[in-house]
C-alpha cells in the first residue's frame, strides 16, 4: 500500500491511496471467494457503467466459474463536481437475467443509494438471486442501509479517482486509486493534514465471507 503524502509521478493533483498491486491482490482474493460461492451455477455479472469497467474487466479474468457479463447504467455525479446529484438508472443495456444468479458489480458504495436501487430493479428482471460486489466502501457516508456481499477495501471519506473512477470523466485510466488534492482524510483516520496517513488509518481490506455459501433462489 502506498505510504505518505507523495503525489503521483506525472499526474499533478492526485495522491495514491491503493497501488496497482494492492488492487490486483485483492481482486484475486475476491475472485477466489466468488468462485467458491458460485461454482457450477448459472452466473451473470452485471457491471454498473462507467466507473466499474476496469474492476469488471479484472475480476472476470480471475474467475474460473463460467459466467456471462452484462452492464447497466447509473449515474449521480455529472460534470466537474464531487457532489452527487439525483440518481438516474437505465437497464436498457442489461442482458436477460431470467433464471440467472446475478452478481451486481459496482466501483464504490458511497451513500448506498445506487446499489440498493439497482438490486431492486435487477430482482424485478427474474434473477434467481442477486448479490453485490463493490471494490470500495466509503466510511461514514452511508445513508441507505445496505450490506454488500463482497467488497475490496474500506476507504475514508475522500473523493477518489483512478481504476475506472473519474472526476469530470478524467483519471479513469490510472492503474491505481488516488484521492484528489484538497480532499483531506478525516482526522479520525489518522490523516496528517494534506497527507494520507494510510498506515494505521483504518484504510483496510476486510476479510471476505469466511465460508462459501450454498446458493438458493430468492423467495
Ligand atoms: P452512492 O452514493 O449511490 O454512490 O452509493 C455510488 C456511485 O457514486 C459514485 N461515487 C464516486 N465516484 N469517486 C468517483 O469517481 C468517488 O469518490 C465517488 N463516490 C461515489 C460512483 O459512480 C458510484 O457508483
Amino acid at each position: 500500500m502506498a505510504q505518505g503524502a507523495a503525489g503521483c509521478a506525472g499526474v499533478p493533483g492526485v495522491k495514491v491511496l491503493l497501488t496497482e498491486s494492492d488492487i490486483h491482490n485483492r481482486v484475486q482474493e475476491l475472485g477466489r471467494r466468488i468462485d467458491a460461492d458460485y461454482h457450477g451455477q448459472p452466473l451473470t455479472i452485471v457491471g454498473v457503467l462507467t466507473g466499474s469497467l476496469v474492476f469488471l474487466a479484472d475480476l472476470t479474468r480471475q474467475l474460473s466459474t463460467a459466467h456471462r457479463i452484462g452492464v447497466l447504467q447509473a449515474s449521480s455525479y455529472r460534470g466537474a463536481t464531487t457532489v452527487a446529484g439525483s440518481l438516474e438508472v437505465s437497464l436498457d443495456l442489461a442482458p436477460d437475467l431470467q433464471g440467472r444468479h446475478v452478481l451486481l458489480l459496482d466501483d464504490i458504495l458511497d451513500t448506498g443509494q445506487t446499489i440498493a436501487t439497482l438490486v431492486e430493479q435487477v430482482r424485478c428482471r427474474g434473477a434467481l438471486s442477486v448479490r453485490t460486489v463493490v471494490l470500495l466502501r466509503k466510511l461514514g457516508r452511508q445513508t441507505v442501509p445496505f450490506e454488500p456481499d463482497y467488497f475490496g477495501f474500506e476507504i475514508p471519506d475522500v473523493f477518489v479517482v483512478g481504476y475506472g473512477l473519474d472526476y469530470n470523466d478524467e483519471f479513469r485510466h490510472l492503474p491505481y486509486l488516488a484521492a484528489l488534492d484538497g480532499h483531506e482524510i478525516a482526522e479520525a483516520f489518522g490523516g496528517q493534514g494534506s497527507g494520507f496517513g494510510v498506515q494505521g488509518s483504518g484504510f483496510r481490506s476486510q476479510p471476505l465471507n469466511p465460508e462459501p455459501r450454498t446458493l438458493t433462489p430468492d423467495p
